[in-house]
């Protein structure tokens, strides 16, 4: 079919019309995918978001593409169609055999075989990508190419649009948070997040990660499970993947018959895709993880004072003892830098640092906290003096979910320490998400509140000398 220019103006003038048409950002798009794929005589189209980093594109808007290849895999901007980046059209002839194309193999099953993308630019700024493709071999003609730009533009400007209505949603609800100290605002400042959640749950997992400023792609990838013939008869989509830390999430705070179906998911999933790194966070998990912070149906339990002792005054000695030894060892002949992150790690570094035999410094940062006043983790605190050239050892009294050493190491990081070690009392595995690395460890300690010892609940405990199970209503 050859398209003629009143043909691509009819196309833009429907373009014009949806984008004033006052739909959501994810409707607007899916329409507008439609208009270029069916104008362009395409098979499918799609219109994808860069994130503030750059690296990742996000499907905001689709049109005629099956849910695989929607869920193909977390689209690196770098490695598919990388010219697109540098603001140039790119085109494909042949997708299952192009090096440019990142999950070939998708594309042969899905019998894709021309893909064409234009930058989508906010100037100075390369802002999203317009893709369209083609079951049959095709190639761009400058009448193509002005059509495929300009429909761009306009989603440039539909882009740009969103992100002001949520700013504007962002100033109500932090007024009206104020008032009734209600949830912290779900969207995250610097970047247009369109996604549409299935559950609260998901946007407040979101917002935690926004939080921590961990980088998250909302159910970029379907894992085929099983066949039937040629089809695929079972799929499985976790909800979250985390580039930084290579994981996926699946959150099930649902029923528990249907976590049992979910588990056999992520069995399954974990036998074929060796690896692939999935979590699987039950609601129970994910109420814990909440109540950390003072959110969810745990936030406000009722405690009934400490229920047991877990660790005594005797044995936290001895073995805060034992951690100065290996460490002063460690480092013998050097001078070490020790540093906490404030208030937990109070006891802790008190009694570390005294036993430490070689040159000690000390130092404290302090950051904010989830659901306080910003929508970003900010340090509070800083250091009193450079770390640059010196041996660093981060202290802290207990790591999670690891998301705070996360950022408070690739803080201290930039500082261009000489080294860089972690000293943790304990340790709580079961909660964790970011892989941080730990060289010295107390205890590891299973999925219970813990108090004393510097640790508290609602900022009680803090001076039990030894370290407590709460007794939970
Ligand atoms: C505790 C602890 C760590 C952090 C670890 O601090 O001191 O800094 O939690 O949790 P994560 O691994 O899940 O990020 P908390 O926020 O309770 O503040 P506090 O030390 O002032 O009590």
């Amino acid at each position: 079919m050859t398209t003629s220019r009143g043909h691509y103006y009819a196309g833009l003038q429907q373009i014009a019309a949806v984008a004033n048409a006052g739909l959501t950002l994810r409707r607007t798009c899916n329409a507008v995918a439609k208009i270029i794929a069916v104008s362009m005589d395409m098979t499918g189209c799609r219109v994808l978001l860069l994130n503030t980093k750059k690296d990742y594109l996000t499907t905001v808007g689709s049109f005629g593409l099956s849910d695989l290849y929607l869920r193909k895999g977390p689209l690196d901007a770098r490695k598919s169609l990388p010219e697109v980046l540098e603001g140039r059209i790119a085109v494909v002839q042949h997708a299952p055999t192009d090096a440019r194309v990142q999950h070939p193999e998708v594309a042969e099953s899905q019998h894709v075989v021309t893909i064409v993308a234009a930058p989508i630019v906010r100037k100075p700024d390369m802002v999203g990508e317009v893709r369209a493709y083609s079951r049959q071999p095709r190639t761009l003609s400058e009448l193509d190419e002005d059509f495929l730009r300009s429909a761009a533009n306009v989603c440039a400007v539909l882009f740009e649009r969103a992100e002001l209505s949520q700013f504007r949603d962002r100033v109500k609800k932090s007024c009206a948070k104020r008032a009734t100290a209600a949830l912290p605002a779900q969207m995250p400042p610097t970047s247009l997040k369109p996604t549409e959640f299935a559950h609260e749950s998901e946007a407040e997992f979101a917002s935690l990660l926004d939080f921590y400023q961990i980088e998250w792609l909302y159910e970029p990838r379907s894992f085929p499970l099983a066949w039937n013939g040629d089809g695929i008869s079972l799929m499985f989509t976790p909800d979250f993947y985390l580039p930084e830390l290579d994981m996926y999430i699946e959150l099930t705070t649902m029923k528990q018959d249907l976590i049992t179906q979910k588990n056999r998911k992520v069995r399954k999933l974990r036998e074929m895709y060796p690896d692939i790194n999935v979590r699987l966070l039950t609601r129970k998990d994910f109420a814990r993880l909440l109540s950390k912070y003072g959110y969810g149906p745990q936030g406000d339990a009722k405690v009934e004072g400490v229920g047991r002792v877990l660790y005594s005054q005797t044995q936290i000695q001895r073995r805060v003892r034992s951690l100065a030894r290996r460490i002063s060892r460690d480092y013998a002949g050097q001078r070490i830098v020790m540093i906490g992150v404030l208030k937990g790690v109070v006891c802790f570094m008190s009694d570390l640092m005294q036993h430490i035999s070689i040159p000690v410094r000390v130092d404290y940062m302090d950051i904010s906290h989830y659901g306080g006043d910003g929508e970003i983790v900010k340090i509070t605190r800083d250091l009193d003096a450079p770390i640059v050239g010196e041996h660093v050892l981060m202290v802290e009294d207990i790591v999670d979910t690891g998301m705070t050493l996360n950022y408070v190491l690739a803080h201290l990081a930039s500082h261009k320490p000489a080294t860089l070690r972690v000293c943790s009392l304990l340790d709580r595995t079961p909660r964790r998400l970011a892989n941080v690395k730990l060289d010295y460890v107390g205890f590891e300690i299973p999925d219970e509140f813990v108090v004393g010892y510097g640790l508290d609940y609602k900022d009680e405990y803090r001076n039990l000398p030894f370290i407590g199970i709460l007794k939970q209503d």
